[in-house]
């Protein structure tokens, strides 16, 4: 059972009975629905993702250096701490690229790098152009996640993995609305730099989401997921 700091159980919705294994974080399946965020990173921080994803991939992969390059309010880089892994944190917001090899001079290797880049222009973080919210097209922020991707890699130790948190959105441009599969073309980005899925995607259950507490004219159908998808190096 999953629980909190406390040692206090967490609220879950009931999910399809996963079969038994050596798995050292048992309750970690392809789905993840955990309703509380936990003492990590800052919630008002849009965008933000709660921290027990996090502590149980920690906890799966059981890694000894951590790289979290799109640090925004910190959720991966406070999990650490929590568990007294090595995190390396940074963000654009103080000044470090994480599509620039420079920005990662002298650092060493990873055994496990967290990535949550914006969800392309879903929310605006800065008008700095390197910024993989202000991309001014698709194209461009799959370049922009090229260039993250194929830096985090060069970093990997042997065996390492990159953990990637993204989800897809529906976008209008002033001319016509689409759905935006950011999740999928992650898949083709990785594939291209010879990055592959070390195990399932997990589908995260986003609970507590702004747009959740929103009226909207129109009629679609609510995404209410994003996804983690764990790559390796293609073996
Ligand atoms: C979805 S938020 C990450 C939220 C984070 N997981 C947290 O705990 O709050 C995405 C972050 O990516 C950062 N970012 C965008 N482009 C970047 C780039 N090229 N290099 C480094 N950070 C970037 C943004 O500033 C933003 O803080």
């Amino acid at each position: 059972m999953t629980t909190t700091t406390e040692d206090q159980p967490l609220r879950t919705i009931p999910l399809p009975i996963a079969p038994v294994n050596a798995s050292p974080v048992p309750h970690l399946t392809s789905i993840h629905s955990v309703v509380e965020r936990g003492p990590y990173g800052c919630s008002r921080y849009r965008g933000n993702c709660g921290g027990y994803l996090i502590r149980d991939l920690l906890g799966y992969f059981r890694p000894e250096r951590v790289l979290d390059p799109m640090t925004g309010s910190g959720t991966c880089r406070d999990v650490c701490r929590e568990l007294k892994i090595e995190c390396t944190s940074f963000d654009l917001k103080q000044g470090q690229e994480a599509g620039d090899p420079a920005s990662y001079a002298g650092a060493g290797r990873f055994d496990f790098v967290w990535l949550h880049p914006p969800y392309w222009r879903m929310i605006r973080y800065n008008d700095d152009p390197r910024c993989l919210s202000a991309a001014p097209t698709l194209d461009d922020f799959l370049k922009q996640l090229r260039d993250v991707l194929r830096c985090s890699r060069d970093v990997l130790s042997p065996g390492g993995v990159i953990a990637v948190l993204i989800g897809g959105f529906s976008d209008y441009d002033g001319r016509r609305r689409r759905y935006i599969p950011l999740p999928a073309l992650t898949h083709q980005v990785a594939a291209e730099l010879d990055l592959w899925p070390v195990c399932t995607e997990i589908i995260r259950l986003q609970h507590g989401n702004t747009s959740a507490r929103r009226t909207y004219r129109g009629s679609f159908i609510p995404g209410l997921h994003d996804v983690c998808m764990v790559f390796g190096r293609n073996p």
